[in-house]
């Protein structure tokens, strides 16, 4: 029968597996979080990590003083596990994070979903080596020179295209901007993409969404990333038309998929987990994503301390509602 994986977690919450015959540092550097590293050999000392829990073979000579010994310090690249371990390793940096570029894009499209929201288009240049994770956001700057960040809706550019969700503000700007101005053809500076919100997602089977607001729009990017089909996401403080309208601008969204609960007072927030328990297969969800404003991050996780989801990891994302700033 073959061996079952070892679970490798750091102390800054990465959780990587170890597959038979492979290094601890083969291990994190295939998991997508590589260990830092350059030799392969236990000479560059780059790999050194702490054991905290669990124990290692070495399987060569490592360069490390009897003091690193003692404390724990092993390198990675000359020892493999023997038990799930708990290591210090320092922030472990997903290998996929695309570079950050400036470049110019222009409004292809402006959809409005309701008289609250709208979809924006944006067309990149061809020759822009613009890439994405699902999840990730993007700064926006007009021809005034107003900038705000947007989350992509999207897993990754379509054709050459990013789309953004934006939400009116009564005293909003870049607002104004969206809903009274901005027109097909206008040229725009990007910055990005930044966030580190879903490099995790690939770790999980059946993660649940829960947005507020334009919060919905990283997580209908990081549930177009997995594979999460009969679990709903769960959309709070919409308008009923937003979720039609939204819906049928992303595939595989059928309304249906969506739960639309008015805003997150404590009845909506009753009323969502008594759904979350009858509708969803608790037992399956293996992680929670939640993305709007500090008040509601605060009341939703008060929410996930309850059974059946206390326990689940959590990640989180604040936006900031577009100011006069
Ligand atoms: S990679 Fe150089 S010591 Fe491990």
């Amino acid at each position: 029968m073959a061996k079952k994986p070892l679970v490798i977690s750091t102390t800054r919450g990465v959780t990587f597996s170890q597959q038979a015959g492979q290094t601890l540092l083969d291990a994190s550097i295939a998991s997508q979080f590589p260990v830092p590293h350059s030799c392969h050999s236990a000479k560059c000392r780059q790999c050194i990590v702490t054991v905290a829990e669990g124990t290692t073979h070495k399987f060569r000579d490592e360069n490390l003083t009897p003091g690193e010994l003692a404390s724990g310090c092993i390198l990675a690249c000359a020892r493999t596990a023997t038990s799930d371990l708990l290591i210090e390793a320092g922030e472990l940096v997903h290998k996929n994070i695309p570079p950050v570029v400036n470049i110019p894009a222009m409004v292809s499209a402006i959809k409005r979903l309701s008289s609250e929201l709208i979809l924006v288009t944006l067309q990149l240049p061809m020759s822009a080596r613009f890439h994405h994770l699902a999840g990730q956001h993007v700064a926006v700057t007009n021809s005034d020179g107003i900038r705000r960040n947007y989350s992509m809706c999207d897993a990754s550019p379509q054709d050459g295209h990013i789309r953004i969700l934006i939400r009116k503000h009564e005293t909003g700007l870049m607002s104004r901007y969206w809903f009274e101005y901005a027109a097909q053809g206008d040229l725009l500076t990007l910055e990005g993409p930044s966030g580190r919100f879903g490099e995790n997602i690939a770790r999980y089977n059946r993660p649940l969404f829960i947005a507020e607001k334009e919060g919905i729009a990283p997580l209908l990017a990081l549930k177009a990333s997995v594979n999460t089909t009969g679990l709903p996401l769960f959309w709070l403080g919409a308008g009923k038309g937003e979720v039609y309208n939204a819906g049928s601008e992303f595939d595989g969204l059928a309304e249906s998929h969506i739960q639309c609960f008015a805003d997150f007072s404590e009845t909506s927030m009753q009323a969502m987990q008594n759904t979350l328990i009858k509708e969803t297969d608790c037992s399956s969800v293996d992680a929670v994503y939640v993305c709007g404003s500090a008040a509601f991050l605060k009341q939703i996780k008060a929410l996930l301390k309850r059974e059946p989801f206390r326990g689940l990891p959590v990640h989180t994302e604040v936006f900031i509602p577009s100011g006069p700033r």
